[in-house]
C-alpha cells in the first residue's frame, strides 16, 4: 500500500491500527439506531463484459439470474425482518452489472424492500445505453423507479473504441427519454482517457444536457490492477487542467456541483448512492455501512445463493471501526459532496468537529483547500483536485486490493488495509 495512504491513515486515526476486515458478522445487523439510511441492491449480470470495469459482475445466464433474484428477495426479508415496523430510508439504488436485464422482476424486489422500508427520496436504476428504449423505461416507471443513470462513457466513437464499447445511438436515447421522462436522468462519462481534451468533454456534457439529462457524472478513469484494460491513466498535470477547465465550464453554465464528480442542471436532480451516513446493501459485493461497522457481501454468485439457502447472511468480511476510524470514514465520504457541515458531524458523533480535527481543518484552510463559511467547510477548486487525486490513491490502495482478493476468494480469512 502506498506510503502516503498509510501515513495519512495513521495521522488521522491517531493510531497505527490498520483497517482490519475479518471473516465474521453480526447475525442481527444493528441498523435500527441509524438515521439517514440509504439502500443499495446489486445485480451482477451483464450481456458482455467490458475489460476496464472493476465491478462484481458475470455474464448473464437466465437460470443463474433467476436463482439470484430469488435469493436477493430472501436476503431483503432476512435483514428487513430484523427491525420492527417499517424503517425510513432516504433512497434505493440498483447498481451492477446491468440491473435492466432483470427489469421484469424489479417490482418484486421493490415490493420486498417496501415491506420493511419507507423510501422518501425515490428509486434509482443504473442503465446500459442499450437498455434505453421506451418499453423498458415504462416497465421501470411502473415498478416505481424515479431516477435513471445511463453509462454513456463517451459519445465519441474514438473513446468508445479505446474502452472496447460500441458507439452510443444518440437519436434512440433522445427519443426514448422524451417519450418516457424521469425526475432525474443522469449520464455517466469517463474522463482522463488518453488525449481527451476539454473540447471532447465539453461536447459530451453539452450533448447530455441537450438530449434530456439533468445530471451528469464525470468519473476519472481508474486503471485497476486486476482488470485487463490497456488504457493508461493521464498524467497528473494534464488531468488537473482538464478537471479545472471542465469544472469552471459547468459552473459558468450555472450547473450545480452536487458532488465532486457530478453536476446538475436542475436543483432537485440527484443521483448518488454513496454520500449517505449509513446504508444497507443487498446482493453480491454489496456493502453496508452502519454507525460502528462496515461489512461486505461475498462476490461469488454461487456462494451468495448457498448462504441464503441456509438462511444465513452472505457477509464475507466485517470491519469494526474505532471511533477515529469511523470519523475519518465519515469525513472522507462527506467531503465527496464538496462540503462538510460541522453541525452534522457533531450530531452524528456527539463531539465537535473542531475539537477532533480543528488542526487539520486549519491547515487545509491555510493551504487553500477549503473555505469556511459559518459552520460549513467548502472545498475550493484546488481542494477538489487534491481530493480527486487522493481518492485515486485511496482507490488503488484500498478498493483495488480488496476487490482483487474478493473476486478470487468468496470468504477470505481477513484483509488488512
Ligand atoms: C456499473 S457501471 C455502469 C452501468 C452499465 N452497466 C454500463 O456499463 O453502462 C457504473 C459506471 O462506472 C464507471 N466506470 C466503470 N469502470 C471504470 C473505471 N475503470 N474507471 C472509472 N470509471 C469507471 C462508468 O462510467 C460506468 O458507467
Ligand atoms: S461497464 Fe457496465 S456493462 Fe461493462 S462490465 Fe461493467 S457493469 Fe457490465
Amino acid at each position: 500500500m502506498s506510503i502516503i495512504t498509510k501515513m495519512t491513515r495513521s495521522w488521522l486515526t491517531r493510531s497505527h491500527k490498520p483497517f482490519l476486515f475479518q471473516n465474521e458478522y453480526d447475525k442481527v445487523l444493528p441498523y435500527e439506531e441509524c438515521h439517514s439510511l440509504g439502500l443499495y441492491v446489486h445485480i451482477p449480470f451483464c450481456k458482455s463484459i467490458c475489460n476496464f470495469c472493476p465491478y462484481c459482475k458475470v455474464r448473464y445466464d437466465e437460470e443463474a439470474a433467476g436463482r439470484y433474484i430469488d435469493a436477493l428477495i430472501r436476503e431483503i426479508h432476512l435483514v428487513g425482518g430484523q427491525s420492527e415496523g417499517k424503517k425510513t430510508a432516504t433512497s434505493l439504488y440498483f447498481g451492477g452489472g446491468t440491473p435492466a436485464l432483470l427489469a421484469d422482476r424489479l417490482h418484486e424486489i421493490i415490493d420486498a424492500i417496501q415491506t420493511h422500508f419507507v423510501i422518501t427520496e425515490g428509486i434509482g436504476v443504473e442503465l446500459h445505453p442499450d437498455n434505453v428504449e421506451p418499453n423498458l423505461l415504462r416497465t421501470l416507471k411502473a415498478a416505481g423507479v424515479t431516477k435513471i443513470s445511463i453509462g454513456i462513457q463517451s459519445f465519441q466513437t474514438k473513446f468508445q473504441n479505446i474502452l472496447g464499447r460500441k458507439t452510443v445511438n444518440r437519436a434512440k436515447i433522445e427519443a426514448a427519454l422524451s417519450e418516457v421522462p424521469f425526475e432525474t436522468v443522469s449520464m455517466d462519462f469517463i474522463f482522463a482517457l488518453p488525449d481527451q481534451s476539454f473540447e471532447d468533454l465539453k461536447t459530451d456534457i453539452d450533448s447530455a444536457f441537450s438530449m434530456g439529462a439533468n445530471h451528469v457524472a464525470i468519473y476519472p478513469f481508474i486503471d485497476f490492477t486486476f482488470t485487463s484494460s490497456e488504457v493508461k491513466a493521464m498524467p497528473k498535470r494534464q488531468k488537473r487542467m482538464l478537471l479545472d477547465a471542465i469544472t469552471k465550464y459547468c459552473m459558468e453554465q450555472g450547473y450545480k456541483r452536487s458532488s465532486i464528480w457530478t453536476f446538475s442542471s436542475e436543483k432537485d436532480a440527484k443521483y448518488s448512492s454513496m454520500t449517505r451516513d449509513n446504508f444497507l446493501g443487498f446482493g453480491c459485493s454489496a456493502t453496508t455501512l452502519l454507525r460502528r461497522q462496515f461489512k461486505i457481501n461475498t462476490f461469488s454468485v454461487e456462494e451468495y445463493c448457498k448462504r441464503i439457502d441456509r438462511q444465513t447472511l452472505p457477509t464475507s468480511l466485517t470491519l469494526r471501526f474505532s471511533e477515529r476510524q469511523r470519523m475519518v470514514y465519515y469525513l472522507f465520504w462527506t467531503a465527496y459532496s464538496t462540503e462538510v457541515r460541522a453541525d452534522d458531524f457533531e450530531q452524528f458523533f456527539g463531539v465537535s468537529l473542531r475539537r477532533m480535527y480543528g488542526f487539520e481543518l486549519l491547515i487545509a484552510r491555510l493551504l487553500g483547500f477549503v473555505k469556511k463559511r459559518g459552520t460549513v467547510y467548502r472545498m475550493t477548486l484546488k481542494g477538489a483536485f487534491y481530493y480527486h487525486y487522493y481518492e485515486n490513491f485511496y482507490t488503488l490502495a484500498y478498493i483495488d486490493k480488496m476487490w482483487g482478493i474478493m473476486r478470487k476468494e468468496a470468504f477470505p480469512a481477513k484483509i488488512e488495509l
